[in-house]
């Protein structure tokens, strides 16, 4: 029955078109500004092998299951989990997996949005000059001139949010196809040409060590306290992060995905689909963080500067670099087009929605969901400057902190844990088998395996982890 359906927003052209779709969901400012910012502030290659255990173990076993609900479905993620639900004879409180991926969307877009905002200002100061022979003091100041500012915030996040709008009413094959097949492999070239200056002119020895050495002791303490008076105690935050992580970079949890795969021809190969999307992935952040800590160190900026972490460092980059104006240039206009591909896979599963089940056009749409996203991410903006304070903060965590961490690290593991228990448990082996069709038995056993034990597994014992009970 499944092989009949076709989603009424059209289909990918091919696999590759897909595959292509889904790295630009994926590869995004996670990649580039989160990445090295969380690496910095965790410390370093013990938080990276996690991270990278997380991909492996969880996201990739998730990743498969997610494409395969999407096709099966082809509808919006809500409407993929009442359908699915239905057909296995499953409880219809499935569906709250779907309406769950739609508030993380909102969430993260509502930050995002923001984020992506300082990428499309640093495109400016690239293009007018602005970077030319800066300092670190400089970068500094430039940085904290731009988010001290709310007017200027308010005004980026607005274009951003006008440019996704734009794209998610026309709909997304025609939006993106094109854009993409070219966009990435450039932002790619040029992420390759960034870790070929940091090699010449950064300090790539100590760089590459502090993105590749191993020290857990240092990841897993939390020290807080006054130098002289450090108070250290092994904390489970970092694992958390990590595995949060995990999921944001590939946008998995939240239905985009899931979104995407119900725009994926019948005979596509969902394994070997995945492993390119989540390698490619990967690459990127790794790139980024090769590109990047090499500067940070010759130039004295601290890994855990926090957000701004890589618009200080790269500015500096560019700032010295021959012809920089024009590769800082660049640099930015392909992580604001990153930003781009990604921020529409997040209003990809409320639109569908909209459409499918309550008969809306797609630009009213789209209009509605990135007025509410835009309103949420005024917050946002306010918590670089005017509601930085701690009279504004929660649990220590201003409001940009507190979206991150709830969405990221909370909302998207539980969305891939249910996920995984719906496909493993409810719908069973039939459905997986019939929509894999992994032709090796042994390939199918392993990730069967994988997604009713380990990533489940996994999962809740780092939540588990996070909240002290071991
Ligand atoms: N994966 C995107 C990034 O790394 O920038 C962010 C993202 C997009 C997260 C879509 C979740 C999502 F559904």
């Amino acid at each position: 029955m499944a092989d009949q359906r076709v989603s009424v927003h059209g289909m990918w052209s091919s696999r590759a078109v897909f595959i292509m779709a889904a790295v630009g969901s994926a590869v995004g400012l996670g990649n580039i500004w989160k990445f090295p910012y969380i690496t910095g502030e965790y410390g370093g290659g013990a938080f990276v092998v996690v991270y990278l255990l997380c991909i492996a173990l969880i996201g990739i076993p998730v990743m498969m299951a997610e494409i395969l609900l999407g096709r099966r479905g082809r509808s919006s993620p809500i409407g993929t989990m009442q359908r699915l639900a239905r057909e296995e004879n499953a409880s219809n409180a499935w569906v709250l997996l779907g309406y769950g991926g739609v508030v993380a969307g909102f969430l993260i877009l509502s930050f995002y949005s923001v984020i992506a905002g300082w990428a499309l200002a640093y495109v400016f100061q690239a293009a007018s000059g602005g970077l030319n022979g800066i300092s670190a003091e400089g970068a500094e100041g430039l940085f904290g001139g731009l988010v001290g500012s709310p007017g200027q915030l308010l005004l980026w996040h607005s274009l951003f949010m006008l440019m996704t709008v734009a794209v998610v009413a026309r709909g997304v094959r025609h939006g993106l196809e094109r854009a993409i097949t070219i966009l990435m492999p450039a932002l790619f070239v040029m992420l390759v040409i960034m870790v070929g200056y940091a090699y010449v002119e950064g300090d790539f020895a100590r760089g590459a060590a502090f993105l590749f050495n191993t020290d857990f002791a240092k990841v897993f303490q939390l020290c807080t306290g006054p130098a002289e008076a450090l108070d250290c105690s092994f904390s489970g935050e970092p694992l958390l992060v990590a595995m949060g992580h995990a999921f944001f970079t590939l946008s998995l949890g939240m239905g985009a995905i899931m979104a995407y795969g119900a725009y994926v021809p019948e005979r596509a190969s969902i394994t070997g689909a995945t492993i390119t999307i989540a390698a490619a992935d990967t690459l990127v952040a790794l790139l980024a963080g090769l590109a990047i800590f090499p500067i940070v160190f010759a130039s004295g900026l601290e890994p855990s500067s926090g957000p701004g972490l890589i618009f200080q460092s790269l500015a500096i980059a560019f700032g010295g670099m021959p012809g920089g104006q024009w590769f800082g240039t660049i640099f930015f206009v392909l992580l604001v087009f990153a930003a781009w591909s990604s921020s529409i896979s997040l209003v990809e599963p409320a639109v569908a929605w909209l459409v499918d089940t309550r008969g809306w056009r797609r630009g009213s749409a789209a209009l509605l969901i990135g007025l509410t996203a835009w309103t949420l991410g005024i917050g946002s903006a306010l918590s670089f400057n005017l509601w930085s304070g701690p009279e504004y903060q929660l649990f220590g965590k201003t409001l940009f902190d507190l979206k991150d961490f709830l969405a990221s690290n909370i909302m998207l593991p539980l969305g891939g844990l249910f996920i995984s228990l719906f496909v493993a448990y409810s719908a069973g082996r039939h459905m997986a088998l019939d929509e894999l069709s992994i032709q090796r038995q042994h390939l199918f056993n392993l990730w069967w395996f994988v997604i009713r034990y380990i990533a489940p597994l996994g999962i809740v014992v780092v939540f588990l982890n996070s909240i002290g009970v071991f």
